[in-house]
């Protein structure tokens, strides 16, 4: 039995992860700190690095021999394949920042056109990069008030040639919405395009009965453990199912991206997440939902805080998702995620108009309640005359398309002032972080709007991935 309540399912990598442990193995082979990490003495500086590492054992020589004769991890993704209602899935230890790059170079080839979400995250432009195809960027359907994704919807597919090699979308979206997949699948599966589905934030979703983006008819599914779910940092799943996205070409891109030594640890870390949540899964994302409910029947009684849920947006938000669109309280967002971080409650992501807040099956009900007190207070106590919104602009790039991702990434370039680069092509990211949506992509015409746009975001945020920190240059396609 376990702590759920519920007799043990099989966690074939989690037990053979503690075997490893058990036989307490002092390889002659990687890892070069040889298990000995819990030996007092025995690694020079243990008292430094022992508790970094104590849990580090490898897959390949350590949870498993070097031929994977257990076959340990393929019979935890064919686990975690059936749980979710995919065909096959593989682990990852690059986040969905790997799940969306192997996705796109699954779906995606030299010059073909794929359609992908503008508000992706910026790993999708990664996938483009490495998969040689060509942005057909299109862009989700934004809340006339509020200024928020409410997702992709098949209106936002019009326009596309019959030619597009495949749809990628964001769902749900990092403030919460989730796009319609059902009609988005439809949709393209009567074009004969494979839908795939960003859902690094959804995780727990697929543990919903029909929430999942596979059980809505998604082709493709790169989900994060670590976010929504209790994996360790940086796990994550990308699966397939159906015919329009073979298994095979799924693997090609997985190995292309991966490491050859992964470490056994984290892979056990989503085997046991997988369990529990077959386990208790549902009745625990449940309970988590009502107690986040409680925190938002508390915070809409805070005059002129509006709290984004479904009848707010108009389409369905995710349960656990706490976001607040503060406005009408004259509250800054950011200036209330900073007073939230001193106080040990970082935040997801935060800007002048909102806050973002993840929510997940840990937070019991004394931290909800100690939380939606504490936002209150904090609101209160920053309160001031209600102003204009303003939203932030990356929910609504429309950009102009010079060059491919890929043809910008390789082009030769040259750094020149930011004032003098409106109407050169950018050879750089320009990405405020958090959510990590581009706001300047590689290939894309510079405007003196976002210039405007990135120099506003930097007063916020950190905008990153590009060379100069300061913005005050840019590399631009020579
Ligand atoms: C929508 C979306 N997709 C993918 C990622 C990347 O996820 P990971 O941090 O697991 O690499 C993020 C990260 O925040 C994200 O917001």
């Amino acid at each position: 039995m376990t702590d759920c309540g519920l007799p043990a399912v099989s966690t074939p990598l989690v037990d053979a992860w503690n075997r490893a442990r058990e036989r307490g193995a002092h390889p002659l082979q990687v890892p070069g700190h040889k298990n000995q990490y819990w030996r007092p003495g025995a690694v020079p500086g243990s008292d430094l690095l022992g508790p970094l590492i104590r849990d580090d054992i490898t897959l390949q020589g350590g949870v498993d021999d070097n031929a994977y004769s257990g076959g340990y991890l393929l019979q935890a993704e064919a686990l975690w394949a059936r749980s979710v209602g995919a065909d096959h899935v593989r682990f990852l230890l690059g986040g969905s920042s790997q799940g969306n790059l192997a996705g796109l170079v699954a779906i995606g080839s030299p010059g073909a056109v794929v359609a992908v979400d503008r508000t992706s995250h910026r790993s999708a432009l990664s996938g483009l990069v490495v998969s040689g195809s060509m942005p057909a960027w299109i862009s989700p359907v934004i809340h006339p008030e509020l200024g928020l994704p409410l997702g992709v919807e098949p209106g936002c597919l019009a326009g596309l040639a019959p030619t597009t090699a495949a749809v990628f979308v964001t769902a749900p979206s990092y403030v919460g919405t989730i796009a319609d997949v059902e009609a988005l699948a439809r949709h393209c599966h009567d074009r004969g395009w494979p839908l795939a589905i960003d859902q690094a934030w959804g995780a727990h979703l697929a543990f919903l009965p029909g929430r999942g983006a596979f059980e809505q008819g998604a082709d493709l599914v790169t989900t994060s453990v670590h976010k929504a779910l209790m994996g360790y940092s940086a796990t994550a799943v990308v699966g397939v199912r159906g015919s329009l996205v073979q298994g095979r070409r799924l693997d090609q891109a997985v190995d292309l991206t991966t490491t050859t030594s992964p470490s056994g640890t984290l892979f056990a870390s989503i085997d046991a997440t997988r369990a529990i949540m077959d386990q208790c899964g549902q009745r625990e994302i449940e309970r988590a939902a009502a107690r986040v409910e409680a925190m938002r029947v508390r915070l809409r009684r805070v005059a002129g805080l509006v709290v984004v849920d479904d009848a707010v947006a108009g389409v369905p938000c995710d349960p656990l998702k706490l976001t607040l669109w503060l406005p009408r309280t004259g509250v800054n967002g950011s200036v209330l995620a900073q007073a939230l971080w001193q106080l040990g409650h970082g935040v997801e992501s935060s800007d002048l108009d909102s806050i973002v807040m993840t929510m997940t099956v840990v937070d019991d009900d004394a931290f909800c309640a100690q939380v939606a007190d504490l936002l209150v207070t904090l609101i209160e106590q920053q309160r001031q005359a209600p102003r204009p919104p303003a939203p932030a602009a990356l929910w609504q790039v429309t950009p102009e398309v010079v060059l491919s991702p890929r043809e910008a990434f390789f082009a030769p370039r040259r750094r020149i002032p930011m004032a003098e680069a409106i109407g050169e092509v950018s050879a750089e990211q320009f990405c405020p972080y958090p959510p990590g949506i581009p706001l300047l992509a590689p290939g894309e015409r510079v405007t003196a709007e976002i210039v405007r746009d990135i120099e506003q975001a930097g007063t916020f945020v950190r905008v990153a991935y590009c060379g100069d920190p300061t913005l005050r240059t840019i590399e631009v396609v020579a």
